[in-house]
């Protein structure tokens, strides 16, 4: 649902709150300078690289690189939208938030949320009702019983028993007023032939599903024989989206945020039993693969993600595919590897939650090391021919790490293992390291930007050497964000010219800005972003000293246009013997330098 927020409510926000005094009410903060410093609220760190800058309105953190405006803050302390946020921060502030129903056809999407809502409650209220009191739960509860389950399980996950009967919940919503076609739109009931209305569900344990603030927005619902299907989802609907929530995590957020730490199941039951082995940091995806918006919403809550599948194939081939999604996002991945096949649910029920939490979760592997073990069978160590593959392969993966000692370390161990010269190994992994960083071009990769190494602490540390193409385009976008005039040079001269994807989007939500006829503002200007990443390099590059010199603006400017030049030139000439026609191709090149010593001339000449 997107909906426009009116522009003044945005700005009432952001006139009416400092953001030092918001900070301050979930991060202690001392000043130093021109800022407030403090521990970050949204990385764990010993060493405060968290800073709020008063007179610009934002905050930015060095190490993990949130930033944003008070808006922005409330989302990710708060894990809202940006609409949840806008709406709890105006209505703090006695800020009309009559912006909502502004069509009919909101207020009424509104009003069958609120429907929806009620009902799915009532409903898991009817569910553990039955399965709790009547004879006809009986079965249910001994199958639960059977499983593990307690009373106490039973309550803090609000489990039930959906009767088998024809139209038991269908009768009670009905006389309670409900409108029977929402109810089916919304999963719990189905229409027949003859226009009445039958229970979805029936005969299933039942398993609500709630959204980030504990409302009940779906269930599941399993059947207790070998009836198929053996789970039975609500659909989709306004309230419930399988790729954005996750089970259980109203309940593990407070965890989360506290060890930075997630565990990542694959099922309810796998959830609730590891609930009661003491892990309350545990999460599942429903029933689908996780995605990107689940990765995002794990970062934004925690560091580390510690994957605890099914130990069948399809469990680790999901984990093997879930490692590369969570450490893009930038999070820190362990996998729990269960041995035997099981999943989290049959393991404690064996052998105890003590036992699954010391070996399973505590011994999970780093996940380069579940990498290589998931990709050593595929291969037959006892054929020379297999070993070298696997080798091969492994080294490929390792050659993948960015720190050098972790390297080492995990071509040593691969070493060991077999009866060759470790300084061999060296080589080969040397050899694929090289290729690898030959084929990330900086600037061709808009994901390798110039601010997004993680570190702690120290902002110099660690931060790689950038292009000065992308140097230069961060300073424009730097100049731009404090400056009207220099945005329109840029946009005059540049245009959309940027290599990097992210500058170029930050260039264009820039132009939008100054047409607008808005005043330099970054807190504000962050408001329009509506995208975490822009947001954060905004945010970002807004902390760069900025003196309006014009030669230094032409300066970047002409940078910035010399390097398309200069990597279309040596394409040019590498691909020259290739091309048919070779004249032409002298000519495209000798265009290409003359363009080249223009602008170098142009550079000189500042
Ligand atoms: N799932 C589903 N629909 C199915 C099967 C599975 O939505 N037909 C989802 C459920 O969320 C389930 C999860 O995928 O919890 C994992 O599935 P699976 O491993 O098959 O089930 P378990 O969680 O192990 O359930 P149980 O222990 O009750 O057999
Ligand atoms: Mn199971």
């Amino acid at each position: 649902m997107s909906r426009r927020i009116p522009d003044a409510v945005i700005e009432g926000i952001l006139k009416h709150y400092d953001i030092v005094d918001v900070v301050g009410r979930y991060v202690h903060l001392s000043k130093q300078g021109h800022y407030m410093k403090g521990l970050c609220p949204f990385h764990s760190e010993k060493s405060p690289s968290f800073t709020v800058t008063p007179e610009k309105q934002i905050y930015h953190c060095f190490g993990c690189h949130a930033g944003g405006n008070v808006i922005h803050f409330i989302m990710g302390v708060e894990t809202l939208s940006f609409t949840e946020a806008v709406r709890q921060l105006a209505e703090e502030a006695s800020i009309p938030v009559d912006w909502e129903p502004v069509s009919e056809q909101q207020t009424e999407q509104q009003r069958e949320a609120k429907s929806l809502y009620e009902a799915y409650e009532f409903s898991a209220k009817f569910y553990n009702y039955i399965l709790l009191n009547t004879e006809q739960g009986k079965t249910a509860l001994d199958y639960l019983r059977s499983r593990g389950m307690n009373d106490r399980l039973i309550e803090a996950f609000q489990l039930g028993y959906s009767p088998n009967m024809r139209n038991k919940l269908a009768e009670i919503l009905e006389k309670r007023g409900y409108d029977l076609i929402l109810m089916e739109r919304g999963g719990l009931l189905s229409r027949r032939d003859d226009g009445s209305y039958a229970d979805k569900f029936r005969d299933r344990v039942m398993f609500p599903i709630h959204d980030q603030k504990g409302r009940i927005i779906a269930f599941g619902g399993r059947a207790m024989g070998d009836i198929q299907p053996k789970y039975m989802n609500s659909p989709e609907t306004m309230l419930f989206n399988k790729s954005r929530n996750m089970y259980n995590f109203h309940q593990a957020r407070a965890a989360i945020r506290k060890t930075r730490s997630v565990v990542l199941l694959e099922g309810y039951v796998d959830v609730i039993k590891t609930w009661e082995a003491g892990i309350v940091n545990g999460v599942a995806s429903m029933g689908t693969a996780l995605t990107r918006e689940h990765a995002s919403l794990l970062r934004r809550n925690a560091e580390q993600a510690i994957i605890c599948y099914d130990g069948d194939n399809a469990g680790q081939s999901a984990a093997y595919k879930s490692i590369d999604l969570l450490e893009k996002e930038g999070m820190h991945v362990k996998v729990a590897y269960i041995p035997g096949g099981q999943d989290p649910d049959e393991y404690i029920s064996q052998y105890g939650g003590e036992r699954f939490r010391r070996e399973i979760i505590e011994g999970a592997y780093t996940s380069l090391k579940f990498k290589l073990l998931y990709i050593r069978r595929h291969y037959n160590l006892q054929d020379v021919d297999g070993k070298f593959r696997y080798i091969e392969a492994a080294l490929k993966l390792v050659a993948e790490l960015e720190s050098p000692v972790e390297r080492e370390h995990y071509v040593k161990e691969l070493a060991s293992e077999f009866p060759y010269a470790s300084d061999n190994f060296m080589q080969q992994l040397n050899g694929y390291r090289q290729d690898l960083l030959k084929k990330r071009q900086p600037g061709d990769n808009p994901d390798i930007s110039w601010n997004n190494v993680i570190n702690n602490g120290n902002p110099k540390e660690k931060i790689k050497a950038v292009p000065a193409h992308l140097k230069a385009e961060a300073a424009l976008i730097a100049a731009m964000l404090h400056d009207r005039e220099a945005a329109e040079q840029v946009q005059d001269q540049l245009g959309e010219q940027f290599s990097s994807e992210l500058h170029a989007a930050l260039a264009a939500y820039l132009y939008a800005y100054y047409a607008q006829g808005f005043d330099p503002d970054v807190s504000r200007f962050v408001a329009t972003l509506q995208d975490e990443r822009l947001e954060q390099a905004a945010t970002s590059l807004s902390m760069e000293d900025y003196t309006p010199v014009l030669s230094a603006l032409e300066h970047y400017i002409l940078t910035v246009k010399l390097y398309p030049q200069l990597k279309q030139l040596k394409h040019l000439e590498a691909e020259a013997g290739r091309i048919a026609d070779p004249l032409e191709a002298a000519r495209r090149i000798q265009e290409i330098r003359k363009e080249i010593q223009a602008l170098e001339k142009q550079l000189k000449s500042l």
